[in-house]
């Protein structure tokens, strides 16, 4: 278990009785992040690529040196394949508007799997209805709740331009496996888009091993500030992909009559960008990995599984997940009878935060049968204390709902 990580957070601190159950939606942030955000802010901020004075020098290397951390931190053979963006979605709709405008016809088809949040479902479901392509949808197995690996197999054909996977479904934890997924599309030519927003809070990630096309992940999910997001893209990629957006910050040279673009990172990067955010992911980074990936996932499983065999001993409460394996510390359950809006609103009373709803998955959602699920969600700073708040606040709502 890890001791003594709470008092690095101050909204935990400021809400003592807090049970903070939603780190899969957005994490806390530590002081040593907010430091570096409000460090930059009082000594060194300026806009960056643009003065030549110190101080903007100065926020120019904490930006590029967010960069070259970044890249260190999934194993990118260069800062250059590191694109600065809002978010997972931006990051994904930066994808499929330019290289997927370009090389998806009518007739051809994409890859989607039915665990995708609708950041890495809804571009691509759009892309082939305004190209006439077909968007293929892969399930899940229904008993393990894990990525169908045979179905995906039959489903990339040599018509199939994108292969687009989570890493880690936000509803399930559930952890696919890539480098089989890049093999199968690699096949048949298709390039691979994987979404590692869930993935990469909880797991060292090293995209050698693996080799994608596109990754794209979110600084808020993994203690840094949100909206601020990266996307991963090979080199050969991001150099023939047209601009995302045009204007500020991107050019090499405007005329009247035409605009050349500077190269790839920059090419995307129109306008001014979020620097503190690249700070902050920065400093992020730098305290999960002084913890340990490792043992920051070894104790949030712990603590879900506590809560998995709690909730289970109740009765009245279906918990969704692998029967061997939970991943991310990811706990999705319903109540029986209760819908999960008023389960969540007696925990939400109780000082329990959870997410309950469709959590931005509506096609995995419907594919389990389900309208909305609860979704309780570990991360370093929970505590066994989190896990009894959550099961009196079940224990609560059964007295309400089942008298
Ligand atoms: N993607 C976030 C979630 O799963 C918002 O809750």
């Amino acid at each position: 278990m890890l001791e003594g990580v709470q008092n690095d957070f101050p909204v935990l601190k400021n809400h003592p009785g807090l049970a903070y159950l939603d780190s899969a939606a957005s994490t806390q942030k530590p002081s040593v992040v907010l430091d570096a955000m409000d460090h930059f802010y009082r000594f060194n901020y300026a806009n960056i690529h643009r003065g030549v004075y110190s101080l903007s020098e100065q926020a120019t290397a904490s930006y590029e040196a967010a960069r070259m951390r970044i890249a260190r931190f999934i194993h990118a053979k260069s800062p250059e394949n590191l694109v600065f963006t809002r978010n997972t979605t931006e990051s994904i709709n930066l994808v499929a508007a330019t290289i997927g405008e370009s090389m998806v016809r009518e007739g051809d088809e994409i890859v989607v799997t039915i665990m995708e949040h609708h950041a890495n479902f809804v571009p691509w479901q759009q892309l082939a209805l305004k190209k006439g392509a077909t968007l293929k949808v892969v399930g899940i197995d229904r008993e393990t709740l894990e990525l169908d690996m045979a179905e995906l197999a039959s489903a990339i054909t040599d018509k199939t331009r994108f292969v687009c996977c989570t890493m880690a479904s936000n509803v399930l934890g559930a952890t696919p496996n890539v480098a089989e997924v890049t093999r199968l599309a690699r096949k048949f030519g298709a390039l691979t888009v994987f979404d590692a927003a869930q993935f990469v809070p909880h797991h060292p990630l090293d995209i050698t091993s693996f080799e994608p096309d596109f990754l794209a992940l979110s600084g808020h999910k993994m203690l840094g500030a949100d909206g601020f997001g990266v996307l991963y893209g090979k080199s050969e990629h991001l150099a023939s992909m047209p601009p995302f957006m045009t204007g500020g910050d991107m050019i090499e040279n405007v005329t009247i009559e035409k605009t050349t673009y500077s190269q790839p990172p920059q090419k995307f990067e129109a306008g001014t960008p979020f620097i503190a955010g690249a700070i902050s992911l920065h400093s992020a980074i730098d305290y999960l990995e002084n913890i340990g990936l490792d043992r920051i996932q070894e104790h949030e499983t712990e603590l879900a599984r506590l809560a998995d065999e709690k909730l289970r001993a109740m009765g009245k409460v279906r918990l969704y997940r692998n029967a061997n394996r939970i991943h991310n510390g990811i706990l999705p359950f319903n109540v029986e009878g209760v819908h999960p809006h008023d389960v969540a609103t007696i925990l939400g009373d109780m000082d329990i935060c959870v997410r309950a709803g469709h959590h931005c998955a509506q096609p995995l959602i419907h594919f389990m049968d389900e309208i909305a699920m609860i979704r309780a969600s570990f991360y370093l700073y929970n505590t066994e204390e989190d896990v009894e708040r959550l099961v009196a606040g079940i224990q609560k709502t059964l007295e309400v709902f089942h008298k």
